[in-house]
């Protein structure tokens, strides 16, 4: 059987993710507007040109009546979309509680909220509940529209109860799972009330993924060490069925990246940026305003070694652009005022009546502009104190083939499993050490760049969004082909 045989149908690819690549604004009663944006799933999934892929998930708006739903899904049926629609206090419950104030966190192993200490059980509970009536709600979308031989790849930690839900209706589902975050030591599990049920929904999958060879053995221990069962080479083995369990990197589009840099309207903002900060080396910081990519500890690192490095103070500038996320989280809220208060202390504290050592930006850029920036920055600064992967930093290599800028990177991300070997590595809570790094970085000799580039360029170049989504549903073909042999579900070959 050959897929890429434009002669036989295409096989049919449901991807289920908790948000749809596509933002929508109501214009009138029965009229929206949409808006595609091109993360990295999504481009490795217009590569995958031997599927036919439709994206489920939720809208990300409340939409409480019949005539909008209906007019809202007919015109995301344009885009091979299909909404999940989750009413106000589900998404509060399910989407800022259990999976942003609960899972979020503890995957990144900054603990379970502290404030809701007293009343822990209940409220875990009621958000837990709202977790699976959730997950439900989208494996009910996921029936409406399945047909016999779609696969079904179900994604992070929103929806970690999806594959139980599946199998329990149909048993013949392709199902496979990836986790866009760390899965964390099973000691860090274990502390989730819930750890035992999340973790035999995800074992209901056919294959699980992760991004790195760490996530997958930690979460085989939590599955020997919580649920008591086996771990093989493979994966996790519970009663006599095998759920396969790999890492698969994901990488980004870098054609996309490169191919722009090439564009009229990008070179112009290259060389306004260029006039912008001439005289002075540009370090730059992309991150969602998340606790988890250690701002704070980025800034207070920069301040240190403007404290202990005179001669740079009116050389160097960091931009600094966090992309507000989240916000209805209360810890959010409180970790954008507290960035907000160290940035204007620095500035307070290094600034002249000219310029000033930071700037920080609360909003997202434009793909171009974005571009743009990352080509003309000297040293990127990543200091995630946990990290899925962290793809900034791939988008940074791919547009550094003129600069050879710098990464420094946080051992805590799992881009430090590939880039390591082309970047500074640092412990994001060691702020001497990161300040060292700045200053390492801003002194490097162009002939060590160069060669901490190339390293970087060439993985990133190769190891692409488009490939790690091949892989993977290849895999998960291949796996379930393997599991029916073993059950002589399909005939062996004629002798
Ligand atoms: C992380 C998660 C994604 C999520 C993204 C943005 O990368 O792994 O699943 O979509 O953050 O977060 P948001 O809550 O805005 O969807």
């Amino acid at each position: 059987y050959d897929r890429q045989d434009q002669r036989l149908p295409k096989q049919r690819l449901l991807v289920v993710a908790n948000r749809l690549p596509v933002s929508a604004v109501r214009q009138g009663k029965d009229s929206w507007q949409l808006e595609i944006s091109v993360g990295g799933l999504v481009s490795a999934l217009l590569g995958l040109k031997e599927f036919d892929a439709r994206w489920i998930g939720w809208a990300g708006v409340n939409v409480p009546d019949e005539t909008g739903q209906e007019a809202l899904t007919k015109a995301l049926a344009e885009k091979k979309c299909i909404p999940v629609f989750l009413d106000e206090d589900t998404v509060h419950q399910y989407y800022n509680g259990y999976c942003n104030n609960i899972i979020w966190p503890l995957f990144h192993y900054l603990g379970l909220p502290q404030e809701d200490r007293l009343s822990t059980t209940r409220s875990f509970q009621s958000q837990f509940d709202a977790y699976k009536k959730a997950n439900q709600m989208f494996a009910n979308v996921v029936h409406e529209n399945y047909e016999e031989g779609d696969v079904v790849w179900c994604h992070d930690y929103h929806l970690m109860f999806l594959p139980k839900c599946l199998k329990e209706k149909n048993s013949n589902i392709k199902v496979g799972w990836f986790l866009h975050t760390p899965f964390p030591s099973s000691e860090i599990h274990r502390m989730l009330p819930s750890r035992r049920d999340l973790l035999e929904s995800v074992l209901a999958a056919d294959l699980v993924g992760f991004h790195t060879y760490d996530y997958a053995r930690h979460f085989v221990s939590a599955c020997t060490r919580i649920l008591g069962l086996e771990g093989t080479p493979e994966g996790v083995e519970n009663q006599g069925k095998l759920t396969r369990v790999a890492a698969f990197p994901i990488g980004i589009d870098s054609d996309r990246f490169i191919r722009a840099l090439e564009l009229p309207q990008v070179q112009d903002h290259i060389k306004e940026l260029k006039e912008r900060f001439a005289g002075r080396k540009v370090m730059l910081g992309v991150d969602r305003l998340d606790m988890i990519k250690g701002i704070p500890q980025k800034i207070l690192a920069f301040e240190e070694f403007l404290e202990e490095n005179p001669e740079w103070r009116d050389k160097v500038v960091l931009l600094q652009i966090a992309v507000p996320t989240r916000t209805d989280v209360p810890e959010y809220q409180k970790l954008s005022s507290q960035v907000h208060e160290i940035v204007g202390r620095i500035n307070g504290r290094f600034g002249t009546l000219t310029a000033v050592p930071i700037h920080h930006l609360d909003r997202s850029l434009d793909f171009h502009a974005l571009c743009a920036l990352y080509a003309v920055t000297d040293v990127a600064l990543i200091t995630s104190l946990r990290d899925g992967m962290n793809l900034v930093s791939y988008e940074f290599v791919a547009c550094q083939a003129s600069k050879k800028g710098v990464l420094i990177l946080s051992e805590f991300a799992g881009a430090a499993q590939s880039l390591g070997a082309g970047a500074l590595l640092v412990n994001p809570w060691n702020i001497a050490e990161v300040a060292a790094s700045i200053s390492q970085a801003l002194n490097m000799p162009a002939d060590e760049r160069e060669k901490m580039h190339q390293h970087n360029f060439m993985h990133v170049t190769t190891h692409t969004s488009q490939e790690w989504a091949a892989t993977f549903v290849s895999e998960l073909n291949d796996t379930i082909i393997e599991a029916q042999l073993r059950t002589r579900q399909v005939p062996l070959l004629p002798v």
